[in-house]
């Protein structure tokens, strides 16, 4: 059976706060209370969320940012254009916010330059389908090659290019907001019209909790994930090379030149692949490994040691320069650590400078790439009548 579909219903208690229609910024839900002062000026802020115009697409459709805010001075932007976090602000270990994702301060950007894929939602296949083409139920379907012969991150005009549907949810120790794409049946060669939901929600302990459902009217696959880059001591500081990552994984994916996975579950004993105990991301980027030469760093599914069910600890980054952790929790089987290999000074991020390789690092949680032509892999099929349903969480503290 698969294990996304094991529903994880009442977890996220939420109830709709409010509906919106506005043209500026306006508080839309926030619980009173006085702000948290810390020592180094972070005032605290309050539980809230407000929503801005964010410009429109090519076609005229409107795009909205939606600012997310927590007593505890973590900060989200998410807009509605490809469910992308656009920002996501989190103190230092001495209460300094920074922005910690890698992105752009504007719209044409992400829909003109956003190869890199930053911050978006990711679907309907997230990572690698081989040839783009997969075979379901004795039909085969074929699917827009976007990267070299493969189909990656659900073809060019995949959910990362959506204008999603917005709703504020939220609870009592929280504030989110549940994003709707209605993906018609063949859109990218995909079969089935898929209805889709991504809820965002902050709580107060400084966690971004993504959970994404999905239904469907005809058999097909579905692999969502969330395409953030991280760098812990802010975007656009430089390399992410000094931080210290654990990867709950014994084993991990390794794959062809094109970088669809040959099948073999490899263990990480002894290689460049072990992150099992904490290790910085360059100790060993530029060992000899073939799977290093193959990914030009780290672009590689690990194999998670996941607890039959629920959400189990996939990884942690821990930054010695601000002291801040993230730690990521989730009922995906699989884990695409990707060290930002292929940004190559060519794009200017949020705050104005050019991201250079490595300058974030993305872990996409997620089923394993190419899974509709892997039999042994567990399965990404979705089916009328069942639901996709998983949840992953970005934890943030500070460590000394
Ligand atoms: C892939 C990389 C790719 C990046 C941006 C990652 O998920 O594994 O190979 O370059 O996304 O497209």
């Amino acid at each position: 059976m698969n294990g996304i579909f094991a529903a994880r219903k009442g977890i996220l208690a939420t109830a709709l706060m409010t509906s919106i229609a506005l043209v500026t910024s306006v508080t839309l839900a926030g619980a009173a209370g006085s702000p948290a002062p810390n020592s180094n000026g972070c005032t605290g802020g309050q539980l809230g969320i407000t929503k801005r115009p964010f410009g429109a697409t090519p076609d005229g459709t409107a795009v909205d940012v939606y600012r997310l805010t927590n007593s505890h001075c973590m900060r989200v932007k998410i807009i509605t254009y490809g469910g992308i976090v656009q920002s996501l602000k989190i103190p230092d270990r001495d209460g300094r916010l920074r922005n910690v994702v890698l992105g752009f301060d504007n719209l044409q950007d992400y829909v003109v330059n956003n190869s890199p894929y930053f911050g978006a939602i990711i679907g309907r296949y997230a990572n690698r389908i081989a040839d783009g083409q997969f075979t379901l139920d004795g039909v085969t379907y074929e699917l827009p090659k976007n990267n070299g012969p493969n189909t990656l991150h659900g073809g060019p005009m995949g959910f990362h290019t959506k204008v999603w549907r917005a709703r504020v949810v939220g609870g009592q120790d929280s504030v989110g907001l549940k994003l709707r794409y209605t993906s018609p049946d063949g859109e990218e060669g995909f079969p089935g019209r898929l209805e889709t939901a991504v809820k965002y929600l902050l709580t107060e302990d400084n966690t971004l909790r993504i959970r994404y459902r999905a239904t469907t009217d005809e058999p097909t696959v579905v692999n969502l994930t969330n395409h953030s880059y991280f760098n812990l001591s802010g975007e656009g500081s430089g390399a992410i090379y000094d931080h210290v990552l654990e990867l709950n994984a014994d084993a991990y994916t390794p794959v062809d030149p094109t970088l669809i996975p040959t099948g073999e579950i490899a263990p990480v004993a002894g290689t460049p692949f072990d992150f099992r105990s904490p290790t910085s991301i360059g100790a060993r980027i530029r060992s000899n490994h073939p799977q290093i030469a193959v990914g030009r760093g780290y672009d590689h599914n690990y194999v998670l040691n996941q607890p039959p069910s629920g959400l189990g600890h996939a990884a942690s980054v821990f930054d010695p320069h601000s002291g801040r952790v993230l730690e990521i929790l989730t009922t995906e089987p699989g884990v695409q650590f990707y060290s930002g290999n292929f940004l190559d000074g060519t794009l200017i991020g949020t705050s104005g400078r050019f991201y250079r390789q490595s300058d974030g690092f993305a872990l996409e949680t997620q089923h394993y790439p190419d899974s509709p032509n892997q039999p042994s892999f567990p399965s990404t099929v979705l089916r009328p009548g069942e639901e996709y349903d998983t949840t992953t969480v970005f934890r943030f503290s500070v460590r000394g």
